[in-house]
Order: structure tokens, then sequence, then C-alpha cells
């Protein structure tokens, strides 16, 4: 048995599994190396390529290699159409990516792989994480749960401390900020708050380099490179500004030569520069952190630690920005790169114990970890109400912080005594929010009611949140017994169950 933790990054996908003494490993690819990158390139007749191959692949021809699909992942837009007239979403890009990990493990253990835990940023809607699902699902992987991926980091910290302590985990990686507040307490892990941004990531910072070294290279040579006539240009730009940003974290300036079309450039970047190029990126960071300790009732006091998750906490204005904002020295005592996957391993293993499997692994039958992990929502979720003066906002059943599983009942009134349909929409958002600033994810519609005089709050919702914090939503009227229900796909658009017709 190969009890599996997948975390899918937006720039590098990374594999654990736990060895036979019960610990959580890296499972390295194919080529030997700990990370995958998060990259698929197509090539006619072929099946596609998957990480290193793929990004040298590209660099000749960038056209056909496709990277950072996780910042869309659930999204239906076509990010590639191959010569057969196939489409690609970024879920299937996401699948062939997954695909692609699976056959190294299964290569590096001579084992099938069939099931493991999958991790997804904490703020990732709905229909991204049955994306995510979905993903696994078609490279022939069940899901058995999704984790957040700051929870999974929280849990490998808290295993690997084995003492009672509150925290919190900053992980800042190529894509997504996320910001989570946990409490370590005997073997329960408890998640009391997340939060995050959704595009703030080593990317963002890759991205504010890109222009001041192009623009010092346009000044020195008086020639503007465009993408059309020189592409090559552009992806020597883009590795070469990944390599300053990485030297920049151990050095206080760096060098760099960028060349086209016969003339060349020595470009000198400091770590000053870059940093006050990247101000505004910390800045935002730092507030997602007060905001996610602010939430809980806490104050940064309050916490013992903060923990280093995401490649990007290599940043040093990163690391002192939030030792400033929190008092406390930050530290990552598990790689950070790791410690969401090693956790995601983990929590494997919890989730098989609690089927009732033996845990087997290389011959030997290991305990699962001691812990209950309980999650909490990163948004809230409620339906969309009319005010008395028509405007519509979102009244919210379960709030964001609610720990998960959970199911939550509330009652409306129709707007008009004599209505005969009913219309829930199902928003993701705060109390009071309106409608137009909230995410609309889903509609239930009540229909052939009878007309009732009294204005009774008649009509009931129900949500109930499962374990990978996915919504099911169920909608009825009191008075005729109509009910239909929705489980949000968005592979196959909302399913809305046929109304089913009781005696009041
Ligand atoms: N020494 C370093 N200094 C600065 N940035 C670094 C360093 N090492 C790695 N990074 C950045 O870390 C990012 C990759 O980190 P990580 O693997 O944690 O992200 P990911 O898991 O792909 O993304 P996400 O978790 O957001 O989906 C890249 O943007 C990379 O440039
Ligand atoms: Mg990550």
């Amino acid at each position: 048995m190969i009890v599996l933790g997948i975390d899918v990054g937006t720039t590098r996908s990374k594999v654990s599994a736990l060895d036979d003494t019960g610990r959580a490993q890296i499972v390295l690819n194919h080529r030997g190396d700990p990370y995958t990158p998060s990259a698929v390139y197509f090539e006619e007749g072929r099946t596609p390529i998957v990480g290193v191959e793929a990004l040298a692949e590209g660099f000749l021809y960038p056209q056909y290699v496709h990277t950072c699909f996780k910042r869309v992942l659930g999204s239906s837009d076509v990010l590639f159409t191959d010569a057969d007239g196939d489409t690609y979403t970024a879920t299937d890009l996401t699948r062939i990516l997954i695909a692609a990990l699976k056959r190294d493990v299964e290569n590096r253990f001579n084992q099938e792989v069939d099931e493991a835990v999958f991790t997804v940023p904490a703020n990732f809607q709905d229909h991204r994480k049955q994306a995510m699902i979905d993903a696994a699902e078609g490279a022939g992987i069940k899901a058995i749960k999704l984790v957040h991926e700051p929870t999974a980091a929280g849990i490998a910290y808290a295993l690997d401390k084995n003492k009672d302590f509150r925290f919190g985990v900053f992980d800042l990686g190529g894509g997504t900020l996320d910001v989570s507040i946990l409490e370590s307490k005997g073997d329960r892990i408890t998640v009391l708050n997340s939060t995050g941004r959704e595009k703030l990531g080593g990317e963002d910072f890759s991205a504010r380099l890109k222009p001041h070294i192009l623009e010092q290279f346009i000044k020195e040579n008086k020639y503007e490179p465009t993408q059309e006539s020189d592409p090559l240009f552009f992806q020597e730009l883009a590795d070469k500004v990944e390599q300053a940003k990485i030297q920049l974290s151990q050095k206080n300036k760096t060098r760099i030569v960028v060349g086209c079309q016969g003339r060349q450039s020595i470009v000198e970047i400091t770590r000053d520069r870059f940093d006050s190029l990247t101000t505004d990126l910390v800045q935002d960071a730092m507030d997602c952190t007060k905001e996610a300790v602010e939430e809980t009732g806490l104050s940064f006091s309050d916490l013992d630690t903060f923990i280093l998750v995401g490649g990007s906490v290599r940043i040093p204005a990163v690391q002192s920005a939030l030792a400033d904002l929190t008092s406390i020295v930050p530290h990552c005592d598990i790689e950070p790169d790791r410690a969401v996957c090693y956790g995601a391993a983990q929590m494997c293993a919890m989730e098989l114990a609690k089927s009732g499997k033996t845990i087997m692994v290389g011959g030997r039958a290991i305990p699962a970890p001691k812990a209950f992990v309980q999650e909490s929502t990163a948004h809230g979720v409620g339906c969309c109400v009319a005010e008395k003066d028509g405007t519509l906002r979102n009244a919210v059943i379960l709030p964001k912080g609610t720990p998960i599983p959970m199911t939550k009942t509330d009652r409306f009134a129709l707007h008009e005594e004599d209505q005969t349909e009913a219309r829930i929409e199902v928003l993701q958002g705060d109390e009071g929010q309106e409608r137009d600033e909230c995410l609309s994810i889903g509609e239930i519609v009540l229909s052939d009611l009878p007309p009732e005089h009294k204005k009774s709050r008649r009509i009931e919702v129900t949500y109930a949140i499962d374990e990978n914090g996915m919504i099911h939503t169920t909608g009825k009227d009191l008075v005729s017994g109509e009910q239909a229900e929705i489980r949000i796909d968005y592979n196959k658009g909302i399913a809305q169950s046929d109304s089913d017709q009781q005696a009041a």
C-alpha cells in the first residue's frame, strides 16, 4: 500500500508517501528530483510531456507549453487545441500532470496507485475543488480527501512537535498566499481560521522584475524586442528573472546578461530595488496575515509561533515584514517546500485508518498518526435575499470559520404573497454583503408553489458542507412539501434534482 499525499502546485508539484516507520518522505520523480514543474508540453502526435522536459521543449516552442494553469483551475476556458481539434482546459492539463506524477510513483514503488489525499489552497472555491477531484479521477486516482494546503502543513508541524501550541501558517508559494491559524491540543488539530489571496505568489514577484530588466535593455540598446519577432528573448528573460529573484534571497545584488539579435546588456539588480518593486505585494501579504489573526478574535501575542511554508517565504523582505508584524521570529523547521505534501500523506493515513484499513507499508503495519483534524470554512455561504428597499443581499447561513462537516437550516419568507416560484441563489460571501459583491455558486428553483396569504417563513434552506468543504444545498417549501437540491458539479453544470412532491 502507498500512503500518498499529492500537492499540485502552481509552479511545482510534490508527492509524499509514508515510509515503513510512518514518517512522511518526499517521493522523487523519474529524474530523481524532489519537485516536478507543473508544466505540460504538447507535441503533435505524441503523449504530452510533463515537468522539466516540458519546460525544456517549451523553451524553443513556447506556444506549446502550459504553466501556472492551477491559477485558472475550475474555469471552462480552453487553453489549448491540438491538431485533432481536441480541446484542453486547466482541469485537463492538471489531469495530465497528475497522471505523470502517478506514473513516477508507480515506477518507483513498483505498485499501482489508486488513491491519495490532494491539497488545495484554503480559499479555493467549490468549483475549483471539484476540478481538482475531477482531474485526479481522470488520471486514475481517487481523491479520498482534499486538505487545505496550510492545514496540511500545520498537520506536519503538529505531528512533528507533539505538544500543545497555537500557531500561524504563512504559505506563500508560486501562485497563492494562504494564512491559517491553528491550535494543536492533545491529539486534536483545530483550524481556527484561514484566509488568503488567490493571486499572490512568487509569479507576481517575478513579474515585477521583468519590465525593470526589459526597460534597461531597451534603454541601453535602443531596440525594443517583441513577442512576435523575439519569442526566445522573452523565454530567456523569464528564466533569468527567476534565477535573479532566487539569487537576491541570498545576496544583496546580482547581475544578469540578456541578449537579443546581437545586442546585449548586463543588468545589475540590487535587493533594495527588488524590494521597492514589490513593496505592495509584501504589504498585501501582511494585510492578509493581520486579517487572518483578527478574524479569530486573537492577537499575535496569543500565538506561540508562525511557520513558513512555500518557496517564496525565502524572500528576505517577506520574512522581515512578517517578523515585524507578528513580533514572532517565524521559522521553517520542516523544509518549506515539503511541509504541505508531508501533511497530506499523514492525512491519507488518518483517512485510511478512519475507513478501517490496516496501513501496511513495505510489508509492515504502521499506526495511523494519532490526530483528529477539525477544519473550518474559508468563506461564508448564504443565500440571496431581497431587502424591503429591493436591495439584494447575502443572508449568511454558514459563516466563515464554521467547523466542518456541518449542516445548518434557516427559513425565509417569500417576497410576494402570491408568489408561485422561489429562486434560491447560493452565494459565497460575508453577512450583509450585496449580491454583486458575492460569488454566485448555484441556484435552485422551487416552482408551482401554492399561494399563501400569511407571510410565513415557509422556505426552508439547508446547507451541508462536507469534509472536503463542498456545499450541498436543499430548498424546501414547508407549505407544499416541494423540495429541490443541488450538488454543485461544474463539469456538468448545476445538477438540480427533480422536485419531490410531498403532502404538506
Ligand atoms: N530562494 C528563493 N527565493 C525566492 N523565491 C523562491 C526561492 N525558491 C523558490 N522560490 C519561489 O517559490 C515559488 C515556488 O514555491 P512552491 O513550490 O512552494 O509553490 P507552488 O506550490 O508551486 O505554488 P502554490 O502553492 O502557490 O500553488 C516560485 O515562485 C519560486 O520562484
Ligand atoms: Mg504550494
